[in-house]
């Protein structure tokens, strides 16, 4: 069985909106719903998650019903995230053991609500690489060139290109082995993780990337709202 999580959990202080900038319209839509359609529409999901803060669960479900998300086929369950990213992934997986028999053969796909044009496409490959690797991150090849910093500073290294790609989302994995993983991590583990697939990196396990796509950008600043409108009106076009 396939499971889905939409972490809508933050709050969005660099955006600086009065609403989360999950809940905030692009091209009339709120950017949270473009990303839960993109599941709840899929047969091969036994269930889509979402996670907001605890004030915004009713307002999400209110919103949801709205735009008619979860009357379908696939059951849709708007649920509380967690104090960090990783708490709000955990509440996830903790319901999903609750409600649900996981086995070895479940596949969990994770997506961050503030990435509204995920494709199809990238779930399909999702699944299928936790299929035969057993977890994956969606990721584009580098193109800016990266440097590193030790201070914040001086530049100590110039990375080659060609080894770097950009970490976006879905991030999946087999369900029972992330819940396991998780729990072994020790305090200073815990203090550096940023997603689920450090977790795996951490513990010595294979993570493998499928493709992304510049346009399935993160909005995270104004700006970001600007370019999501203007790709939206190159979809219509
Ligand atoms: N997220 C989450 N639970 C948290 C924090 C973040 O589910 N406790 C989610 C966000 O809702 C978002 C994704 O993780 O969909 C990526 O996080 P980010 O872009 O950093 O979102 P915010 O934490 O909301 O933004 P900011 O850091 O500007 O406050």
């Amino acid at each position: 069985m396939n499971f889905a999580a939409v972490l809508a959990g933050g709050i969005g202080s660099r955006m600086g909106a009065e609403l989360p900038k999950q809940y905030l319209e692009v091209g009339g839509k709120p950017i949270l719903v473009r990303s839960v359609e993109q599941f709840a529409c899929r047969a091969d999901m036994a269930c889509v998650l979402v996670l907001t803060p605890e004030d915004w669960v009713s307002y999400t479900k209110d919103l949801l019903a709205k735009y008619g998300i979860g009357s379908g086929d696939v059951p849709v369950e708007v649920l509380t995230g967690g104090a960090t990213r990783n708490d709000t992934l955990r509440n996830a997986i903790t319901y999903l053991e609750e409600h649900y028999a996981l086995d070895e053969n479940s596949v969990f796909v994770t997506h961050d609500a503030v990435r509204p044009f995920l494709t199809q496409q990238m779930i399909d490959d999702n699944i299928a690489a936790v299929e035969q690797y057993g977890a994956c991150g969606t990721c584009i090849p580098a193109t800016d060139t990266i440097v590193v910093s030790e201070d914040g500073t001086a530049i100590s290294e110039i990375p080659d290109r060609s080894r770097l790609h950009q970490m976006q989302t879905p991030q999946s994995f087999r369900p029972l082995k992330l819940k396991a993983l998780m729990d072994s991590l020790t305090p200073d583990e815990e203090a550096v993780l940023t997603d689920g697939c450090k977790i795996y990196l951490l513990k010595g396990e294979p993570v493998v990337m499928v493709p992304g796509a510049v346009t399935n950008i993160k909005i995270t600043y104004p700006s970001d709202l600007a370019f999501a409108e203007s790709f939206l009106k190159g979809e219509d076009a």
